[in-house]
Parts: C-alpha cells; sequence; structure tokens
C-alpha cells in the first residue's frame, strides 16, 4: 500500500530513534554519532547492510538538495529487499511491500516530479489559500466546543489533533460532508501503530479506493476544490492527469498531510506545558505567535527519521565518500540544532527572532508543498486551544506519556489534558 510509505514505523535502527532524556530531544545516539564520525556516519543495519546518517546542518541542506541524491527509493534501492524480519525487528530503512505508483511525485526525481510538483503549486492560489485558513477557525471551532461540550478531559490527540488536519485536508481535496466519518476512519486506520500489517495494508488499499472514487465524482460534477482545479478549470494540468495520478496526488497529500501536523500540533502542547515560562511569555505578547510556530517546527522537528535518498553515482558529503546505491537518511532534528547555526540550540526559546531557515519542512526541490497550511493550523489551534481552554495542564505524569519514538513521524500516541 503505497500510503506505508508516507506513514508507519521506523526506518532506522531502534537506537537511532530512542529518546531516553527529554523527550522533545533528538535520539542522544545520534549527538554520538555526530562527535565520533562527524557529521555524515555510516550506521550499521542488524542485516549487515548500513545506511548513511546525516546529522549536521550544512551537510544535511546540502543533501537534500542534491538531486543526485534520488527520491525514487522505490526503484534504486539497495534496502529494500531485506527480509519482512529485518522490518519488524527495525533494522529497515523502509518498507518493502512499498509500491510507487503514477502519482507519487514524494518519490519522483526531475524532470518527472518537476511536472506534477508544478501542476499541484499552482493549485495553492491564495484565494484558496483565504477559504482554507476561514475553514481551519471554523473546524477548530468546532472541535473545541465538542470537547467542552463532552467535559473537562480529553485525549488532545484523537479528540483533536488528528482531526483538525484530517478534516483540514477533506476540504482541499472537497471530500462531501456525508463521506467524511469514512474517510477519517479510514486514514486514522492507517496511522494506527496496533494494527497488524495486514490491517494497515487493507486500510491503504480501502483509502485508495476511497479517493478513486472521490476522483471519479469530481470529474463528472467538479467543485471548487483542489482535485477538481487539477482536472478542469484554468490552472488544470496539460495534458491532462489520468485517474491514477490523481488518486496518488490525493493520497499523498493526507499522507504528507495529516500526520506530521497531527503530531507538530499535539507535541507543541506538550512542549509549551512542560515550558511554563515560554507559554507565559506567549500569552504575555501573542503578537510572538508566528515566531513561536517556527520555534516550535526547528525544536520538535517531528519528521525525524528521514527522509531517505539513494545516491545515483559516487557523491563526496561533509568529506565523507559515499558509493553509488547506498542509502542516506537524512536527520532533520540534528540539524535543526546544529550550533553553529543557532545559539543554544538546545533550548524551546518562543523569544528568537522569527526564523524560517530551520529545516522541519525539508529544503530544495521536495521541499513541504503544505507548509503554509501547516502554519495556518498550528497557529490556529495553539492559539484556540490556550484562549479556550482555561488551565490547560496534563492530566497524566509527563513521563507516562507514551512517544513516537517508534514511528516514522515523532510526537505522542496519546496526550491526556485537563482543564478547568
Ligand atoms: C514534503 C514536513 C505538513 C504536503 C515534506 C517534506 C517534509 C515535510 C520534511 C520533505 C520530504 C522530502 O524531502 O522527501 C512536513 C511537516 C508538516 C507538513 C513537519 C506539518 C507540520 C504538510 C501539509 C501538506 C503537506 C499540511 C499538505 C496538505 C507535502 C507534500 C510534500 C511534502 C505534497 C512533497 C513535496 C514534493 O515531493 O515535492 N513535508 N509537512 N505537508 N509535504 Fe509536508
Amino acid at each position: 500500500a503505497p500510503i506505508g510509505s508516507l506513514t508507519g514505523r521506523r526506518p532506522l535502527p531502534p537506537e537511532m530513534s530512542e529518546r531516553t532524556g527529554c523527550p522533545f530531544d533528538p535520539p542522544a545516539a545520534r549527538f554520538r554519532l555526530l562527535e565520533e564520525q562527524g557529521p555524515v556516519a555510516k550506521v550499521p543495519l542488524l542485516n549487515g547492510a548500513h545506511v548513511w546518517l546525516v546529522t549536521g546542518y550544512q551537510e544535511v541542506r546540502n543533501a537534500i538538495s542534491d538531486i543526485r541524491l534520488s527520491s525514487d527509493v522505490v526503484r534504486n534501492t539497495n534496502a529494500m529487499s531485506l527480509t519482512s524480519e529485518q522490518v519488524t525487528t527495525g533494522s529497515c530503512p523502509a518498507q518493502p511491500d512499498l509500491q510507487r505508483t503514477d502519482g507519487m511525485f514524494i518519490f519522483m526525481d526531475p524532470p518527472e516530479h518537476s511536472r506534477l510538483r508544478k501542476v499541484l503549486t499552482s493549485q495553492f492560489t491564495v484565494r484558496r489559500m483565504r477559504a482554507l485558513d476561514q475553514r481551519v477557525h471554523e473546524i477548530t471551532d468546532e472541535l473545541i466546543t465538542a470537547m467542552q461540550g463532552a467535559g473537562t478531559t480529553a485525549d488532545l490527540v484523537t479528540d483533536f489533533a488528528l482531526a483538525l488536519p484530517s478534516l483540514v485536508i477533506c476540504e482541499l481535496l472537497g471530500v462531501p460532508y456525508e463521506d467524511r466519518a469514512e474517510f477519517q476512519e479510514r486514514s486514522a486506520i492507517t496511522l494506527n501503530i496496533n494494527n497488524t500489517p495486514e490491517q494497515q495494508r487493507d486500510a491503504g488499499i480501502a483509502l485508495w479506493e476511497f479517493m478513486r472514487n472521490l476522483v471519479i465524482a469530481k470529474r463528472t460534477a467538479p467543485g471548487d476544490d483542489m482535485l477538481s482545479g487539477l482536472i478542469s478549470g484554468e490552472l488544470a494540468a496539460d495534458p491532462p492527469l489520468t485517474d491514477a495520478e490523481l488518486i496518488d496526488i490525493g493520497v499523498t497529500l493526507l499522507g504528507a498531510g495529516h500526520e506530521t501536523t497531527a503530531n507538530m500540533l499535539a507535541l507543541s502542547v506538550f512542549a509549551l506545558l512542560e515550558h511554563p515560562e515560554q507559554l507565559a511569555a506567549l500569552r504575555n505578547d501573542p503578537t510572538l505567535i508566528d515566531a513561536a510556530i517556527e520555534e516550535l517546527l526547528r525544536y520538535l522537528s517531528v519528521s525525524h527519521t528521514g527522509p531517505t535518498r539513494i545516491a545515483l553515482e559516487d557523491i563526496t558529503l561533509g568529506g565523507v565518500e559515499i558509493p553509488a546505491g547506498d542509502t542516506v537518511v537524512i536527520s532533520l532534528p540534528t540539524a535543526n540544532r546544529d550550533e553553529e547555526r543557532w545559539p543554544e540550540p538546545g533550548q524551546l526559546d518562543v523569544t528568537r527572532p522569527r526564523d524560517t531557515g530551520h529545516m522541519a519542512f525539508g529544503y530544495g526541490i521536495h521541499q513541504c508543498l503544505g507548509q503554509q497550511l501547516a502554519r495556518v493550523e498550528l497557529r490556529v489551534g495553539l492559539v484556540e486551544l490556550f484562549t479556550r481552554l482555561p488551565g490547560l495542564r496534563l492530566a497524566a505524569p509527563a513521563a507516562e506519556i507514551p512517544l513516537r519514538t517508534d514511528m516514522v513521524v515523532f510526537g505522542v500516541h496519546s496526550l491526556p489534558v485537563a482543564w478547568d
């Protein structure tokens, strides 16, 4: 199931994702590697293979924007031939049943990638983003009202953080209201770690079928949404996109925009509650919010085990020779804590000047297409939660909050909260 590639379990050996100290700090093993081997280090896998882990800011920036490092981890890979056991023991950089289909442009290189990226970028119009901004406010309002109606406690992950981005993607794609419960249920299953690989795969297929029906519906009755815009209208693709491409684009938007934003929301609330002086600074000066969002993106770097690339030719990165065919894993969290780039990078400090130079959204030709939308969701979501739920606090000891060290996207599996 293609969706599994964007979500799911860790692609690195377990110790490379484990957080032993502060839950918001990148795994200690990566800093150890940085010290011992420098910013480009060789990491052995359990099966005797290895990957290259890039941890420094400049090296990450160079690697992630170097098109000799392919995003097509499906076709160009030495890591995909691992057994399923190696996958379940967490020693594999990717999933072996991964299939890249027609429109998964996140896994494409130029010129294929350029073509799809261009048609999609043209759909993120100012007008559409403004309309979405309005809907983000309304959806946030509805979710918080529902939480208040149900009492003074909630699991912020299921009741808010997963729901908001999922509903926003429904808006973006034009999923009819009557189908949204089904859409949310299916996308939630693909994200649930407790499901078996079979359940996960079935949910992925069901989601793909859902998207196919949506595409067919938009062909006959186009709306004001992005899928319709891709099919018809002024900025529609030329030559026209196929159904398979449109379905994959829909699945990619969901895969890339749901879990990432959900975890940034929940983890940001957790981090602010654990740094009360930062929360107080933000409350005292609400104009800090945009700078605070960038700081939270930098400090938390939820995309913590990738992106992954494959060397198409021998390259030298940070003085290290990487042979053609090798897998390169890019560590955004350590790059975003580079002392040469930020003073006191280990401190969450919402009063830093607004700085978008972090790499939480990646960099280069694959840099996050949904970043403006993600920023809107984070700003509206965080402001409204802390404004409308007075005395918002954890309802469990911080040490008991289950961390997603075992997942591609870092965050919390649940976040029990209470308010007055
Ligand atoms: C790409 C992070 C939200 C859509 C990426 C990449 C990162 C990232 C690191 C680069 C992947 C690579 O280089 O291989 C995040 C984070 C988010 C977020 C941390 C939330 C806080 C969203 C949203 C959407 C979205 C809301 C859409 C609705 C995409 C797409 C790509 C992408 C389509 C692929 C772009 C390409 O390959 O050209 N994102 N993202 N993301 N993101 Fe996001």
